[in-house]
């Protein structure tokens, strides 16, 4: 299946998501409706309210709630996206300039707290204690991962083990969260609610895998982000570990001062590094592991067009150049 064709399986449950998110964005408050409908209108992939539906139609779910929630998942999605690019002083994000170089970083922290507590508002409203307990725990431990990772900026001793838990912690546990909700609405045994949070969790962390590679390897039209921002705020990812693991002397005490320093002065020959050692192959090749620990979990469930579909998201995560 292609996402193509997920999308086209997934297609009326989504269109009555982003009338959600559109309505509930809305605010008395001019400059959150401004900034949130460019935010929200500027094209985002919409994979994490998809997985939301997906995981609940495999499950023979058949009520609304569901796109509720998806709603819900995007919101707090965009409220991270927000905060993220005021941290990590990005200026393009979808393509587009980010909220932060329009409107500033407080207008974008404060925008996305608005975000975070109008999710919270509309899960109260489903009022399954069950989903609250769930998505308080992802937000929590999302807040935990960005702050890891600030405290591992400008670390070059930064170990693989200490990157995964931050990406575990700040995008795959919001991926495990959406899959995990389709199996709660769905009324699933705890087996099978196991089995699709650890597809969401495996599936999210080859996604922000493959979102590190394209940081050294894509090019910002195709990603609609500036590549090198993480090389700029001198992160740690997993290219750079290996680089500092594998690499000559010559080439860890280059890559050593850059995540130091930060910068984009040394990328040529950060580059070039990252190239001879090897270090995006072994990222891709982690992320493809990944990828098919979260198929293997999809066994669980019974054989259907929704489950073909959650496959076919598990390749999209790696595969996808964009
Ligand atoms: C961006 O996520 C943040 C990461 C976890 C890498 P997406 O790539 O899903 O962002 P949008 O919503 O499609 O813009
Ligand atoms: C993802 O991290 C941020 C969150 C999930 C909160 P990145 O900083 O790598 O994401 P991009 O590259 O800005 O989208
Ligand atoms: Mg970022
Ligand atoms: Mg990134």
């Amino acid at each position: 299946m292609t996402l193509e064709e997920v999308r086209e399986l997934a297609g009326a449950d989504m269109a009555a998501v982003d009338t959600l998110i559109q309505e509930r964005l809305r605010s008395d408050v001019l400059l959150i409706n401004q900034l949130g409908l460019y935010i929200v209108n500027s094209g985002g992939k919409r994979l994490r309210p998809l997985l939301v539906l997906l995981a609940a139609r495999a499950c023979g779910y058949d009520g609304r709630d569901h796109q509720t929630l998806a709603a819900v998942v995007e919101f707090i999605h965009t409220a991270t996206l927000l905060h993220d690019d005021v941290v990590d002083a990005s200026e393009l994000r979808r393509g587009r300039e980010t909220a932060n170089a329009i409107w500033g970083n407080e207008a974008s922290v404060l925008v996305g707290d608005f975000l975070y507590s109008r999710a919270f508002e509309m899960m109260v409203e489903i009022g399954s204690m069950r989903v609250m307990e769930i998505m308080a725990h992802t937000t929590n431990r999302i807040a935990e991962g960005e702050v890891m990772q600030l405290l591992n900026c400008h670390e070059p001793d930064t170990t693989e083990a200490r990157y995964m838990e931050v990406i575990r912690s700040k995008t795959a546990k919001l991926f495990e969260a959406a899959a995990r909700i389709g199996a709660v609405l769905g009324e699933q045994p705890a087996e099978v609610e196991t089995a699709l949070a650890a597809y969401g969790m495996h599936l999210g962390t080859a996604f922000q895998l493959v979102d590190d590679v394209l940081d050294y390897s894509a090019d910002a039209e195709t990603m609609g982000k500036n590549i090198g921002d993480d090389l700029a705020e001198g992160k740690p990812t997993l290219p750079l570990i290996h680089v500092m693991r594998e690499g000559s002397e010559a080439e860890r005490a280059l890559v050593r001062e850059a995540i130091e320093k930060g910068g984009l002065d040394h990328i040529e020959a950060v580059r070039d590094a990252i190239e001879s050692t090897g270090a995006i192959a072994y990222t891709a090749r982690s992320a493809r592991a990944e990828a098919e620990r979260a198929i293997d979990t999809l066994s669980r469930l019974p054989a259907s067009p929704y489950r073909d579909a959650l496959h076919a998201l598990a390749e999209f995560s790696v595969s996808r150049s964009y």
